[in-house]
């Protein structure tokens, strides 16, 4: 496999050192010159160049791997796809979920792999908590919040929603096994007009089941976290805590006089392969390139993701009405 990189910014470069690893990097566009400077600098025989077209028309290059600014995700993949490229999209895939589906179609109609980088999806931990799930370990899930919480990093084109949140939503889809069947969202603008740097967003289930996905940018300290609560037991996530990233706590309520008791329960640790989620990501798509299996997060579940974000887009800009998703309810998301 010979995998060429777009984008050598904060986030491509550790895309470039994983896929340096395992041995398949070939090449790196950047249209920064000094950026592909500085990749020079640290490795050797890469071949780099500022022009998209000639690595999309190089027959030695097998896959293209996007992690330019989201707002020039859709033309880059499209382009790549059309040149029969298979492709791995840095979330989010698209701006909009129409430009996800035409990326997925044509990825069938030319059977090339397209892949999203939601990665969380491959986090030992996410993949530890929906094996518990899936076993009935917590029972039916009732609830769930995601915090996503930083100081920086402030983009322009996209908003705190869009920035951060496509990896909760693609989670809380994961465990829930089901798209929400209506959202609403709020925010707050502060540091640039029109461009939230704060949002909650609420999803809402069918027959009850409802999460929150809070994010910022504007936040006095970096917080990562996923509380998941079921009809059983109740799992933490806080990929911030190295000793404990994955807690499970039981759900011990006693009737006492006719009030709830609830017994303060002590967490047990879960243990979770110790595998970089990067790495693990990055091996999915060389395997699925392989294999020519569909990827976990391919562009149907990408574009699940996007009508989520495009619905609490809509109720953002509605100052939190509540948005439906049509035909929701009838949609299976396999786990
Ligand atoms: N999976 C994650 O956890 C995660 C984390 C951070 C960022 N990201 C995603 O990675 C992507 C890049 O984010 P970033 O923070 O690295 O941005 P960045 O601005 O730091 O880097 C983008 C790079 O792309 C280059 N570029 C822009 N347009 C280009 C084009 N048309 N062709 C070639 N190069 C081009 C820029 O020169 C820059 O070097 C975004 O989609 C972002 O959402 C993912």
């Amino acid at each position: 496999m010979r995998v060429a990189v777009f984008g050598y910014g904060q986030w491509g470069r550790n895309l470039v050192r994983v896929f340096h690893e395992m041995g398949v990097l070939v090449a790196l566009c950047d249209d920064r010159p000094e950026a592909l400077a500085e990749a020079q600098k640290r490795f050797h025989g890469l071949r780099l160049t500022t022009d998209a077209a000639s690595l999309l028309s190089d027959p030695e290059v097998d896959a293209v791997v996007i992690a330019t600014p989201a707002e020039t995700h859709f033309a880059l993949a499209k382009a790549a796809l059309e040149a029969a490229k298979d492709v791995f999209v840095e979330k989010p895939l698209a701006l909009r979920a129409a430009e996800a589906e035409t990326l997925g179609k044509l990825a069938k109609a030319r059977k090339r792999i397209l892949m999203v980088g939601h990665l969380l999806r491959y986090h030992p931990a996410v993949v530890r908590l929906k094996e518990m799930c899936l076993a009935g370990d917590l029972g039916r899930l009732e609830y769930a919040y995601s915090n996503r919480l930083n100081l920086g990093r402030v983009r322009r084109e996209e908003n705190a929603l869009w920035s951060f949140a496509p990896h909760d939503v693609s989670v809380l889809l994961h465990l829930f096994e089901a798209m929400p069947v209506q959202v609403s969202a709020v925010g707050g603008a502060y540091l640039q007009p029109n461009i939230p740097d704060v949002s909650v967003s609420n999803l809402l289930f069918d027959r009850g089941a409802r999460a929150h996905i809070f994010v910022s940018w504007l936040h006095p300290f970096k917080e990562q976290k996923l509380v998941v609560v079921g009809e059983k037991m109740m799992a933490v996530f806080d990929d911030l805590n190295p000793q404990a990233k994955l807690m499970l706590f039981e759900k011990n309520f006693e009737m006492v006089n006719g009030n709830f008791m609830a017994r303060r329960p002590e967490g047990t640790p879960v243990q979770i392969e110790p595998v970089e989620p990067l790495r693990r990501e990055c091996e999915h798509f060389i395997d699925c390139l392989r294999t020519r299996r569909a990827p976990l997060t391919d562009a149907q579940e990408g574009q699940r993701v996007l009508r989520v974000l495009e619905a609490c887009q809509r109720s953002l800009t509605l100052n939190g009405e509540p948005v439906a998703l049509p035909g929701a309810r009838e949609e299976t998301v396999h786990a």
